[in-house]
């Protein structure tokens, strides 16, 4: 059989599960992605995108059930983009994340047997999230719109009626504003027009302390008709903490305010990471799954395994979560990160905590390791953080520079990590230890928490 044509029907036995969620299957030698198929499945596809070295193909039938096929919870499954592993087990998709990542490390970092010692699974895989983020837009009938993006069209948004990821309030509190909005014939952003009022709704809520905040996001400051929309669809605000008016006049998507209104309580909530409490307001990073979160920053006391007496820098700190964690095992802490926001909320949640031993600054990562190597600086334990590309490259060899005993990175990205693990090995560092984390259940994304060593006879 040759390979197939794009529109062509094929049968297919699927063998693995690409990192993405998507079921990879073979004519002869070629590589054909289905989308929904599981490992273990015969399926037939159609493919719809050919490449030199691959297809994707769109399920068309399943014809023997894998046994961890189950039926999805949410109404919107699969046409949202947020959840694409709902009809797997959620004790399979744990699994294969870990097979994932183990995978990545071989394939991409070379490591013929890779340390993966651990999955630490969610324990609540529905009902995590912290925040959500719901999009306004006009449909094509002039239609307001408040929901999510379909897989693949992230210019398109779909109604949403209900959703897993946050809470039944939330979903509830979706559908309540997007009826009262158009009833009041407030207008929906139109994201290629660049017109019309509301663009977002961010609910952020404690997961270990009950508190709510909604943050309705306008093209202009818009209290008095958000002060309008909130009242009329809410009633009673008697569980909602906080209510504000982000103002984003620019064209980017982001749910981001320029400026602020404050419309209900106070402009930030509470939640606790462990026994750290954070003050979180609209534009605050913080991480979105409280509480897996903590499990992995124990990942990452327990692998730093300090004494008491150590000096750490937390690279790429955001709001100091990892800092915070390890205060009380080490003696100095040094936060350093980009964002200035991040920063301040880091001192901020420092004071509140009375945690004495974290600094906190705002600096480029790569920069800050140059300066502290010209001032000779030791650290016992280095942890990064990293967004998703990974370490910049010449962050490497100064890591390599610096010997600290132990690195501990932290990723959201496997692919990124196996090949930062093959720089890290050229200057020195040994991978002994890793653990991968689920905190996005029914989503693809993989967390790990690596554990090198610095031993420069590699
Ligand atoms: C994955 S997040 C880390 C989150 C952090 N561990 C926390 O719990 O808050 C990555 C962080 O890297 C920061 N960042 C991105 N590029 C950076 C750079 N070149 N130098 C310093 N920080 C950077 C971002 O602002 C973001 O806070």
């Amino acid at each position: 059989m040759g390979i197939p044509k794009k529109g062509e029907r094929v049968k297919l036995k699927i063998d693995d599960l690409a990192y993405g969620g998507m079921g990879i299957g073979k004519v002869d030698e070629y590589v054909i992605f289905v989308e929904g198929a599981l490992p273990g499945e015969e399926v037939v596809a159609e493919v719809f995108k050919r490449k030199k070295n691959y297809a994707e193909a769109k399920l068309i039938q399943v014809e023997n059930e894998s046994e961890f096929r189950i039926t999805p919870r949410c109404k919107h499954f699969p046409l949202c983009g947020g959840c694409r592993l709902q009809h797997l087990d959620y004790d399979r998709q744990a699994e294969f994340k870990k097979e994932q990542l183990t995978g990545q490390l071989r394939q991409i970092g070379g490591l013929d047997n890779p340390p993966v010692s651990r999955l630490i699974k969610s324990e609540t895989p529905f009902y995590y999230r912290n925040k959500m983020e719901y999009s306004f837009g006009v449909s094509r009938e002039g239609q307001l719109q408040l929901g999510l993006h379909p897989r693949r069209s992230f210019g398109k948004i779909f109604q949403l009626d209900e959703c897993y990821l946050q809470s039944e309030k939330s979903a509830e509190l979706v559908r309540k504003i997007r009826e009262t909005a158009s009833g009041m014939g407030l207008p929906g952003y139109h994201v290629r027009k660049h017109t019309g009022l509301l663009r977002y709704m961010v609910i952020r809520e404690g997961k270990n302390t009950n508190q709510r905040m909604m943050n309705i996001v306008t093209s202009e400051s818009a209290e008095k008709q958000v002060g309008e929309l909130c009242e009329t669809a809410i009633n009673d605000f008697g569980d909602i903490d906080s209510i504000v008016n982000n103002i984003n006049t620019k064209k980017a998507n982001i749910a981001y305010g320029e400026y602020e209104n404050l419309i209900h309580g106070e402009p930030y909530i509470i939640e606790n990471i462990g026994d750290i409490k954070y003050k979180i307001s609209a534009n605050s990073f913080f991480q979105s799954n409280s509480l897996t979160a903590v499990k992995l920053f124990n990942a990452v006391v327990e692998q730093a395994a300090c004494n008491g007496s150590e000096r750490v820098l937390d690279l790429y700190c955001g709001t100091g979560s990892i800092a915070f964690s390890m205060s009380r095992q080490a003696d100095k802490l040094i936060g350093v990160d980009s964002e200035e926001a991040a920063i301040e909320d880091a001192r901020l949640n420092s004071e509140l905590n009375g945690i004495t031993n974290c600094e906190f600054y705002v600096r480029d990562s790569l920069d800050y390791l140059n300066i502290l190597i010209g001032q000779g600086e030791r650290f016992d334990v280095i942890v990064a953080d990293p967004p998703r590309p990974g370490l910049h490259p010449k962050m490497i060899p100064l890591l390599g520079r610096m010997a600290s005993p132990k690195l501990i990175y932290v990723s959201c990205n496997p692919s990124a990590l196996a090949r930062d693990y093959a720089g890290l090995k050229e200057v020195g560092f040994k991978l002994e230890d890793v653990i991968c984390v689920d905190m996005f259940p029914q989503t693809p994304h993989i967390e790990a928490v690596a554990l090198f060593k610095y031993a420069q006879s590699n």
